[in-house]
């Protein structure tokens, strides 16, 4: 459990006048009314039996920074202050608790929400014994390509009001649905919508139309379709993988992508041994996503870069595949994350406390490393520090738990422990 190297977004460190600032607004606490104003008004949460920070120099001294009987304070859309309940600050508003614990929200960091259609009979095929190959992702290109703006932004907007009240505040979504220049340019337009955290996947697989001519889909994806997408995106992702696309076209897609100012994050070593964890280092790609066929080169090569290993067990759950092993990562010392890759093939799941359970259940994790992945984790595969900890100066993104400790979300599994979310300082649920 490696606390995020490096950030290319960072909170602001909380400056004197900022904190200033703070400290007056909470003074003035008698006199402001909780009307006032939302932006500025500060709430306490307090009666925290178990608050997670992640923030290694708080509480148990973990790396989750674990307080017991905590209180946090929020203002406007920030942190303010974290700690003990007893020397809480004064403030405009005031959130008991009740005794559950509380945790940064959850960081989504690998999810594909842009697209039409399921893939129920696909799925119950896999569930009667047939096996899982991408090749199922041309039916949902199929049928995003027919769908309307519309249907579109309404099936994003349903899917992630569902992570919302399942505790995720910050998620990442792909392209990767439509293949062509206007069907992929036009899903990151919807994604860029909702997220700043925006990939684009024209490389998820060959387009049908050049199914014999594979160079000229990659020729296309690192020209046109490069030139229309890199406005609306911040990452550029490829499926390296037998099947997609080899090493060498991954190579030439994303370092195009990185010559327009997108940063690498691949789809790597889902389904077979290959290159892709290394190019992915090789590139200082933020994150390698899916890590399930590993060498032993390849957990070296995590352990000693700053790219995240993104862990996705939604996927291998409604594959019935094997498991990425957490622990050889985690005990060689490499950073990871825990996300949902939902999608309509491989994982229909909104959902990082089922993610979490199979993590601890399956993959080696403890129940703290697992929370860890989901927050702290998320954060460091977008690169971000202001996010995914409570701590001052972070986003006041918080998960309430109807439960006394974060470790049941994995002794809990498939209930549903989410009963309070706030979002950059709203509460939302
Ligand atoms: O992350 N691996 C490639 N992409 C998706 C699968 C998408 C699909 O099956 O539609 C994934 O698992
Ligand atoms: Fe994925």
């Amino acid at each position: 459990m490696t606390p995020g190297r490096s950030s290319e977004r960072s909170a602001p460190d909380p400056d004197p006048t900022a904190d200033q600032a703070t400290k007056d607004a909470m003074s003035n606490a008698t006199t402001v009314s909780p009307a006032h104003s939302a932006s500025t008004a500060s709430t306490l949460i307090t009666n925290i039996a178990a608050l997670v920070t992640n923030d290694p120099s708080l509480g148990d001294s973990s790396p989750l920074g674990l307080i017991q009987d905590a209180a946090v304070v929020i203002e406007g859309d920030r942190i303010a202050w974290t700690g003990d309940q007893s020397k809480a600050p004064a403030t405009d508003n005031r959130v008991d608790a009740g005794g559950r614990a509380v945790l940064p929200g959850f960081v989504d960091s690998h999810s594909h929400l842009v697209f039409a259609g399921d893939r129920t009979q696909e799925f119950n095929a896999r569930m009667s014994g047939r096996p899982y190959s991408a090749g199922g992702i041309r039916t949902t290109v199929a049928a995003t390509r027919a769908a309307t703006d519309e249907e579109l932004e309404a099936n994003v907007t349903r899917y992630l009001a569902e992570a919302l009240r399942q505790g995720t505040t910050t998620f990442e979504t792909k392209s990767g649905y439509g293949l062509t220049t206007h069907d992929e340019s036009r899903a990151l337009r919807v994604a860029a919508r909702h997220t700043d955290e925006v990939t684009f996947l024209g490389a998820h697989i060959v387009a049908p139309e050049f199914a014999e001519d594979p160079a000229a889909y990659v020729a296309l994806v690192t020209g046109e379709m490069l030139d229309a997408c890199a406005p609306h995106a911040r990452w550029i992702d490829v499926f390296c993988e037998k099947g997609a696309f080899d090493g060498d076209q991954a190579r030439a897609i994303l370092t195009a992508g990185q010559a327009r100012g997108l940063h690498p994050r691949i789809h790597a070593n889902q389904l077979s041994y290959g290159p892709g964890v290394r190019l992915a280092v090789e590139l200082d790609a933020a994150s390698a996503d899916h890590c399930t066929h590993l060498t032993d080169e390849d957990v070296d090569a995590l352990a000693n870069s700053r790219t995240v290993a993104t862990l996705l067990p939604g996927a291998e759950f409604s594959t019935r595949a094997e498991w990425p092993d957490a622990r050889r990562l985690l005990d060689a010392g490499a950073t990871v994350a825990l996300s949902t890759d939902c999608n309509p093939g491989s994982s229909f799941t909104s959902s990082v406390p089922f993610c979490i359970a199979l993590a601890v259940r399956d993959m080696g994790m403890t129940p703290d490393e697992a929370v860890w992945s989901a927050t702290a984790g998320g954060a460091a595969a977008l690169r971000r520090t202001d996010i995914g900890r409570l701590t001052p100066g972070a986003y006041a993104d918080l998960t309430l738990l109807d439960a006394p400790s974060h470790v049941h979300l994995a002794y809990r599994p498939g209930v549903p422990l989410v009963t309070g979310v706030w979002r950059r300082g709203e509460r939302v649920l």
